[in-house]
């Protein structure tokens, strides 16, 4: 908003199921002095995932089975911590990248062009690593940022897992994460929803609460990173931290920034507790670009470049599957996840596609042109197809820029913001004309973007009355935008399909059950100083079969 891959040599893993405890389990007793990591993060996960980490350690540490060579020298490599992906019945991604010198300036976190690491990986059902049932090692090099993604499969349905990582004499924290319930599982959901992080406006308090409510899921979508350079997006509480490096622009940038932030505790946290679903918006490359198109300067060499460079940072800072691994043709980003009968997440890409935006407000003619697109023919075929086939209870919509009617300005006249869905009117009646003709039980849109929370309806309005489509729930920033203020919205003329307006910084919990989802807005009262408490701001319903949101 205003406000050349490959991979795969260095991403073989040598898998070896075990299915059962292993010896690892029978070394327990060893002396947890005289093993374990020699280095303990200051940026650990949660209590008590630095409780496990330590015992788990002491376990992997001693075991006759792991012997892998260090090539990141003596300081500890897992700076970044661990984090997990996409989950499916059968299987999760997962995450970490070496890097013992996080923010070193030409993006290698302390190794070099030629640095190849061996890292051993274990899963086990539970925190203490007593029941080990995957374990593998991998080579990572330069090509892939020194990244490590692990792709599992065959594993349980809706189960718990705990996983670690290990280089030389080095244990990783300990990550959390799980399986998606089997197709037929009515298995209720806490869904984290964030968005918009930028580092200078203040601290990731938003990620620590979220990560302490205990989400079987986290959904991002978008802005995880902030290309400016310090002091480039200056905003009122001022800086909180100052960013490293300038605005970026190159690989080793973007992979410095996406470094920068994975040292955070808080964002360490929530990755290191449950998977997490991450599509981008626009900062993760550079404000508003649209397709090909920079926000300024249009279509460039320059350009070009620039974003695939921060496509290829993305892919390899973030737990995504092969099938996001960067081509010449871009990032496939947009996928579906299913969680039981009861929830279809439609993850979609609202940057890479669209029609470059008509300017900043409107509406102007173009913006009703009806050749223009949001999502490409392509992705909007595929989400209608979605929608049809879907059956489940709940069809969320995981996207970026506001789809809801918003009348930015007060009292007459009409103005609307040109980079979300009203600067592409004709765009947005497909997708409510899918939504509304795929038979989609219970449709909800989820949004990032604005740095602010809102609650809406989607309606059609037509001379024979109006319809509600869908209804839409808008995160607001984790930090953009600095300290929170409440805005006291109490409904606004101009736009009655909106029920909750709100400038506090913050997320959305999503519970979702059989007969109703639940979305809380909470809000935490400062961003600015670390510490900020948090509180529920509001909380809607909507109730299974009935269209429209409700005060809950
Ligand atoms: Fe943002």
């Amino acid at each position: 908003m205003r406000t050349p891959a490959q991979t795969s040599h260095a991403l073989t893993v040598r898998s070896a199921a075990t299915h059962s405890s292993t010896s690892a389990a029978s070394v327990t007793s060893a002396d947890p002095t005289a093993v374990g990591p020699t280095h303990t993060p200051a940026t650990a996960p949660s209590r008590r995932l630095v409780l496990a980490s330590g015992a788990a350690a002491a376990v992997l540490g001693a075991s006759p089975l792991l012997t892998g060579t260090a090539a990141a020298g003596d300081a500890y490599p897992f700076r970044l911590g661990v984090a997990s992906g996409d989950p499916t019945p059968d299987g999760v991604v997962l995450w970490t990248r070496i890097a013992p010198d996080p923010v070193a300036a030409d993006g290698l976190g302390g190794l070099t062009a030629s640095t190849r690491t061996t890292v051993e990986w274990e899963l086990a059902t539970d925190e203490t690593f007593r029941t080990i049932v995957r374990r593998g090692s991998v080579t990572t090099d330069s090509s892939v940022g020194h990244s490590v993604h692990i792709e599992l499969s065959g594993l349980r349905p809706d189960a718990w897992y705990a996983y670690r990582f290990r280089v030389g004499s080095h244990v990783s924290p300990v990550g959390r994460t799980r399986t998606a319930p089997a197709p037929t599982s009515d298995r209720p959901a806490r869904i984290g929803v964030v968005s918009c992080a930028q580092w200078e406006h203040g601290f990731f308090t938003a990620y620590r609460h979220l990560a302490d409510e205990a989400p079987d899921m986290v959904l991002h979508l978008g802005d995880y990173i902030y290309e400016h350079g310090p002091g480039g997006y200056p905003v009122k509480s001022g800086v909180a931290r100052r960013m490293v490096g300038a605005e970026i622009h190159t690989l080793a940038d973007y992979r410095r920034r996406h470094a920068l932030y994975k040292t955070d505790a808080d964002l360490q946290a929530l990755h290191a507790t449950a998977p997490w679903v991450v599509v981008f918006d626009d900062h993760e490359i550079d404000n508003d670009w649209a397709a090909e198109y920079h926000e300024v300067f249009g279509r460039t060499p320059a350009f070009l470049e620039r974003r695939a460079a921060g496509f290829r940072a993305y892919w390899e800072n973030m737990p995504l599957r092969r099938t996001s691994v960067p081509t010449a043709d871009g990032i496939h980003l947009y996928r579906r996840l299913t969680w039981g009968r009861m929830a279809t997440f439609h993850m979609l890409d609202t940057r890479q596609y669209r029609s470059d935006q008509t300017g900043w407000v409107g509406p102007v003619p173009a913006t009703y042109d009806t050749r223009r697109t949001m999502l490409g023919s392509t992705q909007e075929a595929w989400l209608d197809e979605g929608l049809r086939s879907s059956g489940a209870r709940w069809d969320v919509l995981g996207q970026q820029v506001m789809v809801a009617q918003y009348d930015m300005m007060a009292g007459p006249g009409f103005m609307t913001n040109q980079d979300a869905w009203d600067g592409y009117v004709a765009a947005k009646d497909r997708l409510l004309t899918s939504i509304e003709r795929s038979g989609a039980r219970n449709p909800l849109v989820l949004t990032g973007d604005v740095h602010e929370s809102f609650a809406s309806d989607l309606w059609r309005t037509t001379d024979s009355g109006r319809t509600t489509i869908a209804s839409e729930l808008v995160t607001t920033s984790v930090t953009s935008g600095g300290d929170s203020k409440d805005s006291a919205f109490t409904g606004d003329a101009d736009n009655p399909h909106m029920r909750y307006h709100e400038t506090t910084r913050g997320y959305l919990r999503l519970d979702l059950a059989a007969d109703a989802l639940t979305g809380t807005f909470r809000a935490v009262d400062r961003v600015s100083t670390m510490g900020g408490a948090v509180r529920t701001d509001a909380t809607f319903r909507l109730s299974d079969g009935v269209r429209g949101l409700q005060n809950a």
